[in-house]
């Protein structure tokens, strides 16, 4: 059996608005089944880049490729089979929080049923509530149920989580968990590195209009950024701290050394940097100054 073809392929895109070339040159792919997160600063070129993938911007150059077709042209067979969520949206204020998911739901041709989404997305209790009437988390919510109403394979989730409360975040997690667990394919952004650890198969951090690493979060940076710290109180209560490769030969001389004296090794802790860790220093440096910070440190 053959490896079905990507669900996106992005190959040299570049985008300018007036001389500011927002867009400079990106590459990525996205397999059919993966979850794959956008992060960056704010003016990154995220939107932009996932917009065009959408078909809501021109772009200038390169070739992109969503479900086989390009999006340029806004093809009516690749609209049914895709889902959105707008970084900032505001139709149908006048409807109610059903009546827009059944409005929706209709221009696709095999949807969900709508009280499973409104449950999906923690609307049960707004479900007849006029849209202009939420929250802005509650908006956002339902930014998220429209995407998904259409039961589509691919769905962009641009900023999905942004401004939701700590348990409707865990909420929308859960609701990309199961998109996943149903092959769905998912592009979505993030500010929250947590977001995109828990959630992504794969992450691109693009910055100034370019992918500056790509790869599954867990592995990003592996080599300088991924050393352990270990920190420990010797036996006279002194805080030590080491930076190492692999940690196993080092925490078994101070555990050997503690237990052949009757003790422990006092506040042993091994720590690995976080995703937001290895983002903050990705996008604070220039790449020529990562390299030679990288060299400096091995
Ligand atoms: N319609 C537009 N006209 C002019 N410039 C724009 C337009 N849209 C975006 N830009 C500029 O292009 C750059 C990239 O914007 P984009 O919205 O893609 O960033 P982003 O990575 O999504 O940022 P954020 O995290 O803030 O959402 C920014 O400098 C922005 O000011
Ligand atoms: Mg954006």
């Amino acid at each position: 059996m053959s490896t079905p073809p990507d669900a996106i392929v992005v190959r040299d895109l570049r985008k300018s608005y007036g001389d500011h070339e927002a867009v400079r040159g990106i590459d990525f792919a996205v397999a059919r089944g993966e979850v794959f997160g956008l992060l960056g600063p704010n003016g990154a070129g995220k939107t932009t880049t996932v917009e065009v993938l959408e078909g809501y911007r021109e772009r200038d150059g390169g070739d992109v490729a969503v479900l086989g077709h390009d999006p340029a042209s806004r093809p009516r067979a690749l609209r049914e089979r895709v889902g959105i969520v707008l970084q900032s949206s505001g139709m149908y204020r006048f409807l109610s929080v059903r009546e827009a998911l059944a409005h929706w739901a209709s221009l696709y041709p095999h949807p969900r049923g709508v009280d499973e989404v409104v449950a999906l997305c923690g609307l049960q209790d707004k479900a007849d509530a006029r849209i202009r009437t939420l929250s802005g988390g509650q908006a956002r919510r339902l930014d998220l149920a429209l995407a998904l109403v259409g039961d589509p394979e691919l769905i962009f989730l641009d900023e999905p989580t942004t401004g939701f409360d700590p348990a409707a975040r865990r909420l929308a997690w859960e609701a990309v968990r199961e998109l996943r667990g149903l092959g769905k394919t998912v592009l979505l952004t993030t500010h929250y590195l947590d977001e995109a650890q828990q959630l992504c198969d794969r992450v691109a951090i693009v910055k100034d209009g370019r992918i500056l690493a790509t790869g599954p979060p867990a592995e990003l940076g592996v080599g300088a950024a991924t050393r352990a710290q270990v920190r420990w109180r010797d036996a006279d209560g002194r805080p030590q701290e080491r930076e190492v490769e692999d940690p196993t030969a080092l925490v078994h001389e101070l555990t050997a050394a503690a237990l052949a004296r009757g003790g422990t090794v006092a506040e042993l802790t091994v720590t690995r940097p976080s995703l937001e860790d290895v983002y903050l220093q990705l996008t604070a440096e220039a790449p020529a100054e990562r390299d030679e910070q990288a060299v400096a440190r091995v």
